[in-house]
């Protein structure tokens, strides 16, 4: 089983998808790999992460670990597989973690329904990270994919929220898109580490979605992410010139295809 590097400061944390995906990262040398439910957005194409199902998590799951078997790897729990009480959660984290050979499962929230559902995956072995601010699945109910911890009552359920993931056994958790000096506060009172997208330099790690790094997913630019990449575009060249040269009989040439000998096709003809 990877090891979470310990001293590893700051923490890098990519999202996966799939075997390229995996192997890319691991290559690169992160220090997690996450199997986010932004799958459903960059990847299947959903308006939100809500119709992700844990068939689908598992799907993923398990090509990400082919590409990355040596990288420590996190894998959401998508909504509705851990909001139908413990058992429930447990039955479905035991399934995920058995089929995909993660390292961890993330969650998000901090309500006590949750919280419940962190103490008893961890109590039984399951590492747990959380996750705070926005959360994608709920986002409707947080007034939508906007900021949070803005106002003394959303600053102060993050923080509580962060803490009460701690206290429930929580190894990490995710702070996204919250003011950089509340991240920073809650990173200072937290003994696990925070990791964050969207949150400011001071957390112990960073999150990005690989597809918005790369620049693969071109929906609306995002504040929180960073383009490192064009690869929608280099992708989009790529397709236009295999096209023309298909229109223009230059592909396949001859490099691209296999010879017989002479006295076998005479045969034939
Ligand atoms: O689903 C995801 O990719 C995430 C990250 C943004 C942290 O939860």
């Amino acid at each position: 089983m990877p090891e979470l590097t310990a001293s590893a400061d700051p923490l890098v944390m990519v999202t996966a998808y799939d075997y390229p995906g995996g192997r890319h990262a691991e290559a690169a040398g992160v220090d997690l790999i996450l199997v986010g439910d932004s799958l459903g957005n960059v990847v299947l194409g959903y308006d939100s992460t809500a119709p992700v199902t844990l068939a689908d998590m598992i799907h993923h799951g398990k090509a990400v670990r082919r590409g990355a078997p040596n990288t420590f790897l996190v894998v959401d729990l998508p909504f509705g597989t851990y909001h139908t009480g413990v058992h429930d959660a447990m039955r479905h984290a035991v399934k995920v973690i058995q089929e995909t050979g993660a390292d961890a499962l993330k969650l998000e929230g901090s309500t006590p329904e949750v919280l419940d559902v962190v103490g008893t995956l961890t109590r039984n072995g399951i590492p747990v990270m959380g996750h705070v601010g926005l959360m994608p699945q709920t986002a409707t109910a947080q007034g939508g994919l906007t900021v949070q911890g803005k106002d003394d009552a959303s600053a102060r359920r993050t923080l509580d929220g962060a803490l009460a993931l701690q206290d429930a056994g929580a190894f990490a958790a995710v702070l996204e898109a919250i003011p950089a000096r509340l991240a920073r506060l809650i990173t200072e009172r937290l003994a696990i580490p925070t990791i964050g997208i969207g949150a400011g330099v001071h957390c112990r790690g960073q999150v990005l979605v690989t597809h918005d790094l790369l620049g693969v997913y071109e929906g609306e630019h995002k504040k929180i992410a960073k383009r490192y990449a064009e690869v929608g575009q280099v992708s989009r060249e790529a397709i236009t010139a295999y096209a023309a040269e298909v229109r223009g009989r230059t592909f396949p040439a001859r490099e691209n295809s296999f010879v017989m000998k002479d006295d076998v096709l005479d045969k034939l003809y």
